[in-house]
């Protein structure tokens, strides 16, 4: 769907011309469900019948009379949300409602879509405003809509759904406001595409090359400023963990950066994604079972790229500046060798016990860099960093390590109203002993017990006293809990809690981070 083919109107929804026109219905115990008066004497029908209780998930779909403009209606059940007491549950009701009215859409193969927006009357009172449900549908139906098809050639028939055209949102009220909205959930929801479509791309398709290209239009298009750190300059920076993953590869290492700063001068948040396009292990070669997944293994850098699409266009007060270190991971004989030291771009050096956890290699070094050269109040990292993380929170929480309290929160509440939840995980001396190193400060393993953690505590020792926390997004990148506006494949996650995090950035937050104690 294009950006601007989400449209709002006042108009009565009934008067549209429309493939599908479609109400929202809350679920009432013992009782005829909530629902616009349009629609009352159908539901109160079919209830009366028991074939509809405005249960989550239900649908009532019916054909008007010829003379209705519409072709069809459909009647959506959002479950008991008037009752919610959870704000991000009630959130997430309206967005897996989203994601239902897509797949709706592609069953009865609509191009287009008109909603009448639910009466605030009807919804929990934390989400009780049009605008809110404007953005959650919003948000849920460009998700719920999305498809990759870019490599179907031979096999693609013309009959194949193409994905929705269109979209109206009907409010009998404060337009601006709705519109507003809509923009917020459109802009989420387009980054989090754009990560999903960086992820879908093959090794082959995507390589340290493409950040770059990709970054570069970009700010071209929205007035960020890029960078591109390339191998002589890494060599010239001392930045040799990123040169170690990438000694196997026959593409050259990258470290993308983009730039934004607001007319004002502020603060700045320092974002860092893990930008590995293909995993192989090195020399510590994974087993080829399921080994096809690990072109995935940049979807920290998609997130952090896509993030930046959405904060060029909503031009938020604080500065934001993201990073991503770029290289595949493979052997060979130039290959990092298991027990070879390294030196990384802060002066710390690292025996590589295991040449398969590369991802903290890269990331030391773009964060001590990013430290260094932006100076931000604080760091944050995302990164398909561990097996582990899956063991420990299967598939459903992000891990989460921070060395501060007050930016735990702030992640905390941006996640759980993106329906991305995150679990914090400790981190103390115990787990920074597991990476001592006989030869050199550190090494890139401390074994099995503990993996995230010990991964965290590698990455601890790029950030200084600088407020850090790193997602280990391993569980949830792809394969993340099946919703209606997730797909199988790559999730686009944490694209749409960095944006969030953003948005609720205030000068209050600033000085609870800064006065926040590190563990
Ligand atoms: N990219 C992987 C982590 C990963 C594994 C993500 C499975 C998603 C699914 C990472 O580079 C890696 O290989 N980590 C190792 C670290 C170990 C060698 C200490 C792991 O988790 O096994
Ligand atoms: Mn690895
Ligand atoms: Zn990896």
């Amino acid at each position: 769907m294009k950006k601007n083919r989400i449209t709002t109107t006042n108009k009565a929804a009934e008067t549209f011309k429309t493939d599908l026109l479609v109400y929202l219905a809350v679920e009432v115990k013992d009782k005829m469900p909530l629902c616009p008066k349009a629609v009352q004497t159908q539901v109160k029908k079919a209830w009366e019948l028991k074939d509809f209780r405005g249960k989550t998930g239900d649908q009532l779909l019916f054909y008007p009379p010829a003379k209705a403009p519409a072709k069809r209606v459909l009647v959506l059940g959002l479950g008991p949300v008037n009752r919610e007491e959870d704000r991000a549950a009630a959130l997430e009701a309206l967005r897996e409602a989203g994601g239902r009215l897509a797949k709706a859409c592609e069953k009865a193969r609509a191009k287009d879509l008109v909603i009448s927006l639910p009466a605030p009357k009807h919804l929990a009172p934390g989400i009780a405003e049009y605008p809110v449900a404007a953005e959650m549908l919003t948000e849920g139906i460009i998700l719920g809509d999305y498809r990759f098809v870019k490599y179907k050639e031979t096999t693609k028939k013309k009959t194949d759904y193409p994905g929705l055209a269109a979209v109206k949102l009907v409010c009998p009220e404060g337009l601006k406001p709705v519109r507003e909205g809509v923009r917020r959930g459109r802009n989420a929801a387009f980054a989090a595409c754009a990560s999903r479509d960086m992820a879908n791309e093959p090794g082959n398709g995507w390589t340290s090359a493409d950040f770059a290209a990709y970054a570069k239009v970009l700010a071209k298009e929205t007035g960020l400023t890029y960078r591109c750190i390339e191998k002589k300059e890494m060599e010239t920076l001392g930045m040799g963990g990123i040169l170690a993953v990438n000694q196997g590869s026959s593409v050259p290492p990258r470290m993308v950066i983009l730039e934004y700063r607001p007319e004002k001068k502020t603060e700045t948040i320092l974002l860092v994604g893990k930008g590995l396009t293909f995993d192989s292990g090195g020399i510590s070669i994974k087993p080829s079972a399921g080994m096809e997944d690990m072109k995935y293994d940049m979807c920290g850098g998609a997130a952090v790229l896509s993030a930046m699409a959405a904060v060029a266009e909503e031009k938020p007060a604080v500065g934001v500046v993201a990073i991503v270190p770029a290289t595949d991971n493979m052997s060979g004989s130039n290959a990092v060798h298991p027990g070879d030291i390294i030196r990384h771009f802060n002066g710390v050096t690292s025996e590589v016990i295991n040449t398969d956890a590369e991802g903290r290699l890269i990331l030391g070094d773009a964060m001590a860099f990013g430290i260094k050269t932006y100076t931000p109040t604080c760091v944050i990292d995302a990164a398909t960093l561990t097996g582990a993380v899956i063991i420990g929170l299967g598939h459903h929480y992000t891990g989460l390590v921070s060395n501060n309290d007050a930016l735990v929160r702030q992640l905390e509440a941006a996640g759980s109203t993106s329906g991305e939840p995150v679990w914090r995980l400790p981190l103390d001396k115990n787990f920074k002993k597991q990476i001592e190193s006989k030869v050199a400060d550190i090494k890139n393993t401390g074994g099995r017990p503990g993996g995230t953690i010990t991964a965290a505590a590698y990455l601890s020792n790029f950030v200084d006293n600088t407020p850090w926390a790193h997602l280990d997004i391993a569980g949830t990148a792809w394969d993340f809990t099946e919703k209606t506006y997730i797909p199988k494949g790559p999730s686009g996650t944490a694209t749409r809690t960095f944006i969030n995090l953003i948005r609720n950035w205030e000068t209050d937050t600033v000085k609870a981070v800064k006065k926040s104690k590190g563990r």
